[in-house]
């Protein structure tokens, strides 16, 4: 007979849930080894006092890099040396020059006003920080700043030349860069002059593959399940899977959390094949789901449209093809244009439309068939990808929420 408290605490499938979660920093990050090494060396040169190396981080989503960068931070921070400092940001946030500025000097000079201030103001503040130094001597302080996801700042190549000049700008401390993006193209934005800077050092993360990824999720298996729960073919197949998708880790892991989630509705709490299974439809749908929020405004109200028409059962018009249910495009450009004007938005042109449905299509949302036999003309057919009560929730949260 069970306890109570077993049947009150996590259902007998978890024992730490959040180990699984995306934000989870794991003690030790596996088949990085080299990858850190290289990290080390290039920020090591501070401890002796003189300036990092500028780096830049290179690899596919769910490579490891943050985690790798975290935790050389971290390391750095323990060994606790005078004047040697880091920081690290996520450039999502902090997305021009100005805010990555405002940000390094709120984090070590906490009392100075954080508005208000022109750009020189604080570059004046910060040049003056690095220069002083905190023990007597006054040898200046060597500062390492990370920047992750840096392909989003806005004025890019001003921040990497900014950072880099203040190199030369003060008597003694200095500034490094380590630059971090998954971005394949990010090195072609550059001009040539903050590209040489900020590539000092560049280190590439490869994909993980099947067996690597296999070996990090029984791992954190291991502390987030219960013992049993978790059949070695499904770590197998999860991995097999995430290796299939550029040999993402945080893809891998999030099968299985949502493969446990699954499982704690079942009688026996058993994570097989088939749970792994189902949580990649369901992993699927939340990274489809996630594009829907970025999308333009009129893509989104013309993604509702072909949901409302999915939905509305007494709709007779459409084609039905093996049992999947296809609309008229003309059809959802009226239920479209309809929608724009109730909401006080002017319908775009039909030409415009063609891009949308093209661009959708290309993101997997919308399926686009050519109407074969039976159906008159050249008229194009439409299938939703997701299930039609879902998308319009994903809409209605960022667009209708209004
Ligand atoms: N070698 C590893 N060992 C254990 N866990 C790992 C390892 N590599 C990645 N992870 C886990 O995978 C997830 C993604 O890792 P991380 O955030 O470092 O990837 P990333 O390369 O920064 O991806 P992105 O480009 O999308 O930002 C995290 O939850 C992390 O804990
Ligand atoms: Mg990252």
């Amino acid at each position: 007979m069970p306890s109570f408290d077993e049947l009150l605490s996590g259902k007998g499938v978890f024992v730490d849930k959040s180990v699984l979660s995306p934000h989870y920093i794991p003690e030790t990050l596996h088949f990085r080894d080299e990858e850190i090494r290289k990290i080390m060396l290039g920020v090591a040169p501070v401890l002796q006092g003189t300036k990092a190396k500028n780096l830049f981080i290179y690899g596919g989503t769910g490579t490891g890099k943050t985690s790798s960068v975290r935790q050389v931070i971290a390391k750095l921070k323990e060994r606790g040396v005078a004047n040697v400092y880091s920081t690290y940001m996520n450039c999502r946030v902090y997305d021009s020059r100005y805010k990555v500025l405002q940000k390094i000097i709120s984090d070590f000079k906490p009392h100075f006003s954080k508005t208000g201030h022109s750009f020189s103001v604080l570059y004046e503040e910060l040049l003056d920080w690095l220069e002083q130094g905190s023990g007597e001597e006054k040898k200046g302080r060597h500062l390492i700043v990370a920047l992750d996801e840096i392909d989003v700042v806005k004025d890019l190549d001003n921040l990497v030349y900014t950072l880099v000049r203040i190199n030369d700008d003060v008597q003694r401390g200095s500034l490094a860069i380590i630059g971090v993006s998954n971005k394949v193209n990010f090195k072609q934005r550059l001009d040539p002059r903050s590209k040489s800077a900020l590539y000092e050092e560049e280190v590439v993360f490869q994909p993980y593959n099947a067996e690597q990824l296999s070996g990090i999720l029984r791992n954190r298996a291991a502390s987030a399940f219960e013992k049993g729960v978790v059949d070695e073919s499904a770590v197998n197949l999860a991995s097999a899977i995430a290796a299939g998708e550029n040999g993402d880790a945080r893809y891998a892991l999030l099968l299985l959390l949502r493969a446990g989630e699954l499982c704690e509705e079942l009688p026996d709490k058993k994570i097989s094949d088939s749970e792994i299974e189902r949580a990649r439809k369901l992993a699927d749908e939340d990274k489809a789901f996630e594009v829907i929020s970025t999308l333009p405004e009129h893509q989104q109200l013309l993604l509702y449209s072909l949901a409302c028409l999915a939905e509305d059962v007494s709709y007779r018009k459409l084609v039905e093809d093996n049992g999947e249910k296809l609309y008229f495009s003309g059809e959802v450009y009226e239920r479209y244009a309809s929608l724009s004007r109730k909401l006080g938005r002017d319908p775009r042109s039909s030409r415009w439309y063609r891009e949308y449905l093209n661009e959708l299509e290309l993101l997997g949302l919308v399926q686009m068939v050519g109407s074969g036999k039976g159906v008159r003309g050249h008229t194009t057919l439409l299938k939703l990808a997701y299930d039609a009560p879902r998308v319009k929730k994903a809409v209605e949260k960022t667009i209708m929420a209004e």
